[in-house]
């Protein structure tokens, strides 16, 4: 009995651990999935990039970001890494005029999301952008 309680603990330890692993120590804040969740949702709603989640969770979320199920916990930015200021893209919406309304200059605006092509034709109506003046150091290898 009680050997079976201890088992018990000592289990819920390891998948305790297991969960703490995967969110990063200079976490600046985390949120938990709720059902029917989308990266470009959590991030409108948190004010962080959709690049800056998905990279930080790049663990957890694959590419398309179609894999989250609700309870995980995601980390949205790391420090010196979290940039807080950004823009829903809106349809119609293209780079040039995103920086002069953000009042940023177009190599910002790449600097901070690198997940814009050159020809600014991948970005799409709700994905989050980071428009900040301050060009944040993304480590863009991994
Ligand atoms: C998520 O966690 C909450 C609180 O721990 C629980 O009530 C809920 O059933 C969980 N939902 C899923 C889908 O696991
Ligand atoms: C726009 O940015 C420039 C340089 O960063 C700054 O001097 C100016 O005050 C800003 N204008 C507005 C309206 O924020
Ligand atoms: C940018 O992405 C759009 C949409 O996927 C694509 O049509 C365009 O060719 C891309 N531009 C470059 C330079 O890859």
């Amino acid at each position: 009995m009680q050997t079976s309680f201890f088992t018990r603990l000592v289990a819920l330890a390891a998948i305790a651990s297991v969960v703490a692993a995967q969110t990063p120590p200079d976490c600046v804040k985390t949120v938990i999935t709720k059902l029917g969740d989308t990266c470009d949702k959590i991030c409108a709603a948190n004010s962080v990039s959709t690049y800056q989640l998905e990279t930080v969770n790049h663990d957890i979320v694959d590419g398309k970001c179609d894999n989250l199920v609700p309870n995980e916990t995601l980390c949205l930015g790391i420090t010196g890494q979290y940039c807080d200021v950004v823009h829903v893209v809106q349809t119609g919406d293209i780079c040039y005029e995103v920086a002069y309304q953000a009042n940023i200059t177009l190599t910002t605006l790449y600097a901070n999301n690198p997940n814009i092509n050159s020809t600014c034709g991948n970005i799409y109506p709700g994905e989050v952008l980071c428009t900040s003046s301050v060009i944040y150091p993304y480590n863009t290898t991994n």
